[in-house]
């Protein structure tokens, strides 16, 4: 059954926790899909993950359409999360808008994510008056991360955490559907997620929000270098692909791959014939 803005409400209301995983290519999204994931982020983490960037700034509408379309075509029951790439949406109302809506229209999505609170509160009325559902992000934004200067634990000081909670409160009063909450103290997320009537789904965030989400590269191990404290890792498959490769380049070298059981056969007459 499609998972929508209601389910993940209804699950919050019940204490259903809330599952969510990226993806970004109709392969994965198919595997989560089937495993019955509640919703699927195509995150603007691609950037990184997919295309190898230092960061998210570089990731285009483009590259979001273009992940987003392949996720849509394998998902058929998860809640489709876009992000909205940097700059997509900061500069201005309309083109928030209108960004939106090619990631719903053109990409198969059914709802946008963008990163901030008060600062684009706008951007999200706007968007949500356009009935495309938005989720929020707030804590440790990449997309802030030349302001944040790395990629910090954020809402440590009691400034910083009261900040958190007002944002939290005008992002669901603009209209937000859910707000994923990154990189900050579990307890903080614990008493946001309490205030708030809209699902918290947390990433590093501890374990009293109402979902949770990983990146699927950190949590399949398939990352490689620094992984985040929070980036528990639930399978390895980045070992399991590196003994496949290796394995296939020796039967190749040493010529016992592909034998006969991986070979295409032809009747001897056959042979004779154009061999004669
Ligand atoms: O881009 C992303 O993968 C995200 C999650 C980490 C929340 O925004
Ligand atoms: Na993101």
């Amino acid at each position: 059954m499609k998972n929508t803005v209601s389910t993940l409400l209804k699950q919050k209301q019940s204490g259903e926790k809330i599952t969510m995983l990226t993806a970004y290519d109709y392969t994965t999204a198919r595997i989560m899909d089937e495993c019955g994931v509640n919703s699927i982020l195509v995150g603007d983490s691609l950037g990184m993950v997919m295309l190898g960037y230092e960061n998210t700034l570089p990731v285009t509408m483009e590259d979001m359409i273009h992940h987003t379309r392949a996720v849509a075509r394998g998902a058929n029951n998860a809640f489709i999360v876009a992000d909205m790439p940097f700059m997509s949406y900061q500069a201005s109302v309309r083109e928030a808008v209108l960004n939106a809506g090619r990631l719903i229209k053109e990409g198969g999505a059914n709802a946008v994510k963008l990163e901030g609170g008060a600062e684009v509160c706008e951007q999200i009325r706007a968007i949500v008056n356009a009935s495309i559902p938005v989720v929020a992000h707030l804590g440790l934004t990449p997309q802030s991360v030349n302001v944040f200067g790395g990629f910090k634990v954020q809402g440590k000081s009691a400034d910083k955490a009261k900040k958190l909670i007002d944002d939290a409160l005008m992002i669901q009063e603009a209209g937000a559907c859910a707000v994923t909450l990154e990189g900050i103290p579990a307890k903080l997320a614990e008493i946001i997620t309490k205030k708030l009537f809209i699902p918290t789904i947390g990433i590093g965030a501890g374990n009293g929000c109402d979902g949770q989400v990983l990146v699927y590269q950190d949590m399949l191990g398939l990352t490689v270098g620094h992984t985040p404290k929070f980036a528990k890792r639930f399978a390895d498959i980045g070992e399991l692909m590196r003994k496949g490769i290796t394995d296939y380049i020796t039967e190749v070298k040493n010529g016992t791959f592909p034998s006969e059981e991986h070979t295409y056969s032809i009747d001897e007459d056959v042979i004779n014939e154009i061999v004669k």
